[in-house]
């Protein structure tokens, strides 16, 4: 175990960072709890920036509309891994497609069901994680997450094997996470998060934990560019983009970690597209 040596941004009271080892099981338990109890200031917070029919790949404010990485959607069955408050599959029902939401907390899934009601657009959605997917085979054209499950995931094998197996032949598969890169760096926006602290290929998960419990509280996952590369190839994904946005003129929006101040130097965001090709 490894403690940390910088404070994770706004760390409540009694709760403290760490880098360890954590399986799957433990990493869903602690980030549904978290999820469930972090649903209400998030969308509030965060809320008016996502739309709640649109569609942003991260605090960069890059929209799928600019991107085009999902393909074509009117028509298509889409499937949002990590939905949240299903504001990306609102904004692709919008557009033609039929989009369903899955997510691991309960309180999320209840505030895709309020903004349901306020944007007059439906996304059915499941509560469930994206390791074990409750759907047959082949029976999606598009499965996606932004910043949903994939960092979530301590068993991302699992996760994108799932993928793989509900997406017909020819389906596509995008994903953005927190760039592997930014993982060098203290997660403060300011310059205290432009000065590398910690090793590149250091994959041990970060996790809070309860100091009154010791209860793990909260798990991320890291894993390198080439990790994700090889795992996609794995499990018979052609990579076919690996977009890194940049930070926008004038965007003066704070994110956790994400700042103009860090955004200007480097990348935090990685969006990856896929195709699945289904030949061995
Ligand atoms: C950063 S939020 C992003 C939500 C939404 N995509 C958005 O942009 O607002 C991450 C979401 O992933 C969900 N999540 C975490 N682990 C998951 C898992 N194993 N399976 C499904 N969803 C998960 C969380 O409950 C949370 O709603």
């Amino acid at each position: 175990m490894v403690e940390s040596t910088e404070p994770y941004l706004a760390l409540e009271p009694g709760v403290r960072a760490e880098r360890r080892a954590i399986d799957e099981t433990q990493s869903r338990r602690a980030n549904a709890g978290e999820w469930d109890r972090y649903a209400d200031e998030y969308q509030a917070t965060h809320g008016a920036f996502l739309g709640d029919a649109g569609f942003v790949w991260g605090p960069e404010g890059t929209t799928e509309a600019s991107l085009g990485i999902l393909g074509p959607l009117d028509g298509k069955r889409v499937l949002e891994l990590g939905s949240g408050a299903g504001q990306c599959s609102r904004w692709i029902r919008q557009q033609g497609g039929h989009a369903y939401g899955l997510d691991l907390s309960h309180r999320q899934l209840q505030h895709s069901r309020r903004l349901d009601e306020v944007a007059a657009i439906t996304v059915p959605s499941v509560r469930a994680t994206a390791t074990e997917l409750p759907f047959a085979d082949d029976s999606f054209d598009v499965v996606f997450c932004s910043f949903g499950a994939f960092q979530f995931l301590a068993d991302a094998e699992a996760g994108v094997r799932e993928c793989a197996r509900v997406l017909r032949t020819g389906g596509r598969l995008a994903f953005s996470i927190t760039h592997p890169t930014r993982w060098m760096f203290p997660d403060e926006p300011d310059e205290r998060g432009l000065t590398a602290t910690q090793s590149y290929w250091d994959r041990t998960p970060y996790v809070e934990v309860s100091e009154d419990s010791g209860e793990v509280t909260y798990a991320e996952h890291h894993r390198t560019l080439g990790d994700w590369v090889s795992l996609l190839a794995r499990h018979r994904f052609v990579l076919t983009d690996l977009a890194e946005p940049e930070w926008p003129e004038g965007h003066e929006r704070v994110w956790g970690g994400w700042s103009s101040t860090r955004g200007r130097l480097t990348p935090g965001t990685a969006v990856f597209g896929a195709d699945y090709s289904a030949i061995s």
